[in-house]
Formats: C-alpha cells, sequence, structure tokens
C-alpha cells in the first residue's frame, strides 16, 4: 500500500468512528489523542524546509519539525551517509568495546565547542542527556569526596525532558503532577518571563538579571556543600521560549562558580545553531560545566543525544583500579552507529553551508519580520533571538490555551503552516537553512490566522 492509500485508509477509519479505529493502537506522546484521532493531522514526506501531507499538500515547516532539523528535510549528504552506514556496520556495541565513527564524532564536536570541554557521552535523545548529565554531576562530587553534594536546582517553567530526573528539575506542572513523589532535594528558581517589565522586548531584557540572585537565597537555605547542579535551559524553549535577561547567565555562572556548584546548560534545543553560535554558550560568553544536547545533533534524523564535559570533570573519573568501570552509567544504544554516521553527515553540512552561524546574519530580518506581528488582535508579547520567535496571546477567558491551539489547528489545515504552540503561545524555530522570503512567508500566514482568530 502506497502512503496516499495508507492515509486515505486510516482517514476512512478515523471518519467511521469518533475514536478512530485504525488510530487507536498508537498511543501519541504529548497529544490530545481523541482530538487528533478525529480528524487526524498526517505528514508522508518531508524535503528541505517543507512537509508533505499524504494527499500531497506542501506544509511550510516553521517549527524545525520539533526544534530539530536545522539543516532542513531530507538533506542527500546525511540521507546517504545513513543509508552506507546501515549496509556496514548496523550496531557495535559501546560498552567495553568501541567502533571508530564514536570517536570520531567526539571529537569533530570538540572542535566547534567551547575550549573548555574535553569529552562527549552519548545517548538517544534529550530526556537521557539531561538525567545523565544530573548523575554525572552527581557522581563527580562524590569522586571528589564531596559526596554530601546531592541536591539539584532546576528552574520554574524550565523543560528537561522527561525522565524522572528531567521531571524533577524541570519547572512545568502539567509535566510533573501526574507522577509521584519524583527526586527528592530538588529546588527551584523563579522563571524571568514578565510581561509587565519586558513585553515586546527586542532579544535580550534589559530587565530581569537580579533574578539569578534568587540562587543565593536558595543556597543559603540548603547550605550551598549540599547543592551539586544548577540545570537551566539558556533560552527556556518548550515553555514557550524565555529569553533570559542581559547578565543573567553570567550571574548564575559566578555564583555557582563561587561555591563550587556545576552548572549545567541544557542545549538541546539552542544547541547547534539556533540562535547564530554553534551553542548558546558562546553566543552569551558563559560557559558551563556540562551540556546537554540532542535534536540538532543530527538534525533530527537518527535519535541520539550527548553530553559533553568541561575538561577536567572527566579526570575526576579516572582514578582506582585501571580495570573497573569508571561511570556505571550508558545505553544500549550510545554512540549508535547509524546515529554517529548521521550526526559527522550533519556536521558536514552545518560546515559546508555555515549553518551554524547562519541564523547571526538572519537574526534582524527575523526579528523584523515577528515583531511586526505586534499589531494583531490577541498579542500581548512577541520575543526573539537568534532563529527562535515568539507569539504570546491573551488567553480567551476560562479556557487557557485554546486560543493558540486553534492558531495551531488553522496554521495546518488553512495556512499549511507548522507552528508550534505551548499553551498561548505560538513558538517559531525555521530550520536554519530558511530564506528571508520564507521568513516573511511564515509572517504573511501567521497574520493571517492572527487576523481571523476569535
Ligand atoms: C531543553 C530541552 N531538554 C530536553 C528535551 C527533551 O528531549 P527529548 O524529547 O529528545 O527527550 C527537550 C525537548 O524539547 C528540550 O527542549
Amino acid at each position: 500500500m502506497n502512503d496516499m492509500a495508507r492515509a486515505q485508509d486510516l482517514l476512512q477509519d478515523a471518519s467511521r468512528t469518533a475514536a478512530g479505529a485504525g488510530l487507536e493502537a498508537f498511543w501519541m506522546p504529548f497529544t490530545a489523542n481523541r482530538h487528533f484521532k478525529a480528524a487526524p493531522r498526517m505528514l508522508s514526506r518531508a524535503e528541505g524546509m517543507h512537509y508533505y501531507t499524504p494527499e500531497g499538500r506542501q506544509i511550510l515547516d516553521a517549527v524545525a519539525g520539533l526544534w530539530c532539523t536545522n539543516a532542513g528535510h531530507c538533506r542527500t549528504p546525511i540521507v546517504e551517509a545513513i543509508r552506507k552506514q546501515a549496509g556496514e556496520l548496523d550496531f557495535a556495541p559501546t560498552f567495553q568495546m568501541g567502533h571508530p565513527l564514536g570517536f570520531e564524532l567526539a571529537n569533530r564536536l570538540m572542535a566547534i565547542l567551547p575550549d573548555a570541554f574535553g569529552q562527549a557521552f552519548f545517548c538517544n535523545s534529550g530526556s537521557e542527556a539531561v538525567d545523565s548529565a544530573l548523575k554525572i554531576a552527581l557522581a563527580y562530587h562524590r569522586m571528589r569526596g564531596e559526596g554530601q553534594r546531592t541536591r539539584l536546582i532546576g528552574r520554574e517553567r524550565g523543560y528537561h525532558g522527561v525522565g524522572f530526573g528531567g521531571i524533577s528539575v524541570g519547572g512545568i506542572s502539567g509535566n510533573r503532577k501526574h507522577f509521584g513523589g519524583l527526586l527528592a532535594g530538588v529546588d527551584h528558581l523563579p522563571h524571568t518571563h514578565n510581561l509587565e517589565h519586558n513585553a515586546f522586548t527586542k532579544g535580550q531584557p534589559a530587565w530581569g538579571a537580579h533574578l539569578a540572585d534568587e540562587l543565593e537565597k536558595i543556597l543559603a537555605l540548603h547550605d550551598p556543600s549540599t547543592v551539586a547542579a544548577v540545570i537551566v535551559e539558556p533560552v527556556a524553549g518548550s515553555t514557550g521560549v524565555l529569553i533570559p535577561p542581559v547578565g543573567y547567565l553570567q550571574r548564575l555562572r559566578e555564583i555557582t562558580a563561587k561555591h563550587g556548584i556545576l552548572l549545567i546548560f541544557d542545549e538541546v534545543i539552542t544547541g547547534f545553531g539556533r540562535l547564530g553560535s554553534p551553542f548558546a554558550a558562546q553566543h552569551f560568553d558563559v560557559v558551563p560545566d556540562l551540556m546537554t544536547v540532542a535534536k540538532g545533533i543530527t538534525s533530527g534524523t537518527v535519535p541520539m543525544g550527548a553530553v559533553f564535559a568541561r575538561k577536567g570533570l572527566y579526570e575526576a573519573f579516572m582514578q582506582g583500579p585501571e580495570k573497573s568501570i569508571e561511570l556505571f552509567h550508558g545505553y544500549t544504544y550510545s554512540a549508535h552507529p547509524l546515529a554517529c554516521a548521521a550526526a559527522l553527515a550533519t556536521l558536514d553540512v552545518y560546515e559546508d553551508e555555515g549553518l551554524l552561524t547562519r541564523a547571526a546574519t538572519l537574526a534582524s530580518h527575523w526579528e523584523q519580520a515577528v515583531h511586526s506581528l505586534r499589531d494583531c488582535p490577541h498579542v500581548i508579547d512577541v520575543r526573539n533571538i537568534g532563529l527562535v520567535g515568539a507569539i504570546e496571546l491573551a488567553p480567551r477567558a476560562g479556557e487557557p490555551g485554546t486560543r493558540a491551539f486553534d492558531a495551531f489547528i488553522r496554521a495546518f489545515q488553512d495556512e499549511h503552516l507548522l507552528i508550534r504552540v505551548t499553551g498561548d503561545i505560538i513558538a517559531l524555530s525555521p530550520p536554519l537553512i530558511v530564506s528571508a522570503d520564507q521568513i516573511d512567508d511564515i509572517v504573511a500566514r501567521l497574520r493571517s490566522i492572527l487576523m481571523r482568530l476569535a
């Protein structure tokens, strides 16, 4: 059965019963399953800046899939590398064994990271990267005889994936409330979003650096010597694009360094060129101790994540008998050959096309374009940095989230545009190959949606 026939079958199934018999078996993640299955939105093919539906509609991708496909979709060199690798070395264990691609990739990554970084630990997703980084932080302190450092500090509205570590340090209540007691010994910084002070700021807000000083209060409460790590997204993405105030990240760095606490930047979204530098650490000129990445590492083609460790961390583990395992942590698919091949080919594309810095050259066009939506109905804020944008809408009374969700449905159905919404915030993060004309097109389609939105 070809794609079109299969999708038509599913659509027929879906219309036969409200429950959508043919769609029931797949329990979809982070999805309103019943709503989706009553009127499915299917994607069957992709190329460059576009998705295609089974009926052949071309959809302009304004969110790089899910903040993933920074190089654009189905790029030939990446596709070819994956194909070739699948026929050469399908799987190889990396527990007590190795394959050359894992080492090659780690070295290539070090070349685009700040000099301070020395090692890459591989996993398969952002969630795994976060849980790995938290475990590495805890184990690092223990290795150095500071095993009392067990507390972790995240931030309100933070998103760090869906593992128990990630939801514990994360600060999105909906992602936490159903799942019991979570990790013990976790505290949270306040988030930095404030429309009263910062609405319609272009780039980093001037107001809010003092919110980093709240860390000192949290540390005073718990005793700084009990804290292992502070984890933040340099730019919070999934919660609706919260851009750090000028000086805020620098302040977090100063306070954590002063107290011997590790600073973890979760760069799952900001990594690989999103802000106009390879990583947010370079963009903001703040070097954390650990960094988590995923998504853009393979431009979304094969699942992969990684933790990057600052020089010195790994060395702290290299003690004890030489034949003993230093870190009791890893995944069957850590440095999977297909993921490594995809990542290496992706890095080639990024390099050949200057994609890791391209967002910097488009940033001012992007900024003007997204801020032109400021006069549309319901818009209470527009914010931007690099090739990231957000349009915050006033919530409908008693129905939070429904206005932006309607915009999302209309974008797909009427304007053939893929956007992402969180609460009443529309988030935008196009592939880094986007042209200036396509930026204008995204904004024109959004204007048309917003002008008609109830
Ligand atoms: C900052 C951040 N951390 C972690 C994750 C989790 O990544 P994954 O969905 O690959 O587990 C995400 C996903 O959006 C993210 O934005």
